[in-house]
């Protein structure tokens, strides 16, 4: 059966970016924008065009530049917004305008201090406004993840009405449980009419550290795209990360959801973005952290030599790391010492590794990490003759 498509819709570029720190220039948002593109992702969202004379400018050349995704442009629910983002995007192949507003309680009474009929009217005169200058029209209700489903339901029929081809569920403060974030879209679906006529899209930031399987859920229920940053970057304690979900998507096919995206360029990727953003990847990060695939336990390294899946769900090359790591430290055994001696040209016998083994443990007792160049030294001031133990 073939599998149903999840859009990836990547916003590294805008609620990544707009990070302390991890600001970038023109030049830079143009080439991460081509590799986002390489990739696959299905929409870039490149800035917030109204924000900055800078922004703006990064937003029309990525619009001039990317051959294959939608390129996406934020604004609020203003005019002005809507015709500055518009402005932007202009030369895009495939142009989407991102509007929206506030629609939980929190944000009418306390950003808005209005009501929610009149947010309600706002919604739909933004998208009415956009559909002017564009056919593709995506909606967000800021804060859904808070938001009364049943009004929640009332603003996506009433934008769809206006025009809207994809609905933004974000879970703006990543306060939602996975499954309380999967029954809301179920509940979207099941009580939304002209739901069919729209996308239903995850957005969902990791305050509690739920972002990864709040989309998840989202998509379990009938989401078909998932919003996210390389590196899970992003406002606060960061956005889904991107490589996540799609891994997850490839790696459980039961759940019967793809993307289109090349995972062979996942941890290049990340570190592309890393190093331009300035901002470093937590080593045991899933998928991109340099531990990712290392094993530093005796027990793990034993299985993962006997059999790279005793211990490992994905295949390294699979998201372009070139091979797993075998890490020697005080707590490896002697098959990952035999197994290092030999990637640098000593093939010991059983007793001549019992005999190194003691000086090794002495020597990783005073060293975090034994490197290729220790295990020469190792070897050469072990207190043996190797040759009568051959
Ligand atoms: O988190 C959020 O609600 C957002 C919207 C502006 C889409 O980033
Ligand atoms: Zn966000």
């Amino acid at each position: 059966m073939a599998k149903d498509k999840v859009h990836i819709f990547d916003t590294t570029l805008r609620d990544g970016e707009q990070v302390p720190g991890c600001k970038l220039d023109t030049s830079q948002k143009l080439i991460i924008a081509e590799r986002l593109d390489e990739l696959g992702v299905d929409v870039i969202e490149a800035g917030f065009p109204i924000s900055s004379p800078g922004d703006f400018a990064s937003v029309s050349e990525i619009a001039k530049l990317v051959r294959n995704a939608t390129v996406c442009g934020l604004t609020r629910s203003v005019e002005k917004d809507i015709e500055v983002a518009a402005e932007a995007i202009k030369h895009a192949r495939r142009p989407r305008i991102h509007t929206g507003i506030g629609t939980s309680d929190s944000h009418i009474t306390h950003k808005f201090k209005s009501n929610r009929e009149d947010i309600l009217e706002r919604a739909i005169a933004a998208v009415k406004y956009a559909k002017r200058f564009v056919e593709d029209v995506e909606f967000y209700a800021e804060d859904a993840g808070r938001t009364d489903n049943d009004y929640l339901a009332r603003v996506c029929e009433a934008v769809i009405k206006a025009g809207a081809t994809v609905l933004n569920i974000p879970d703006t403060t990543g306060y939602c449980l996975p499954e309380e974030y999967g029954a809301k879209m179920k509940y979207l679906k099941e009580n939304v009419s002209g739901i069919d006529k729209a996308i239903l899209s995850c957005h969902c930031h990791n305050d509690l550290g739920l972002a990864t399987a709040n989309s998840i859920s989202g998509v379990i229920n009938g989401a078909r795209q998932i919003e996210c940053t390389i590196n899970g970057i992003g406002e606060r304690a960061g956005n889904t990360s991107l490589e996540e979900v799609v891994m997850i998507m490839r790696q459980h096919p039961y759940l019967n959801l793809d993307t289109g995206i090349n995972s062979k360029l996942l941890f290049d990727t990340s570190q592309m973005v890393s190093q331009k953003m300035g901002m470093p990847v937590q080593p045991n990060k899933a998928i991109v952290g340099t531990n990712a695939f290392a094993h530093s336990s005796g027990i793990h390294q034993d299985g993962v030599i006997k059999n790279r899946e005793t211990y490992e769900i994905i295949d390294p090359a699979d998201v372009g790391v070139s091979e797993s790591s075998i890490v020697l430290t005080a707590r490896s055994g002697r098959a990952a010492l035999a197994f290092r001696a030999k990637n640098v040209g000593y093939e010991l016998t059983k007793l001549q590794l019992d005999a190194v083994y003691q000086n090794f443990l002495k020597f990783a007792d005073r060293k975090k990490e034994i490197l290729d160049k220790d295990i020469h030294e190792i070897i050469e001031t072990s207190a043996i003759d190797l040759k009568s133990l051959a």
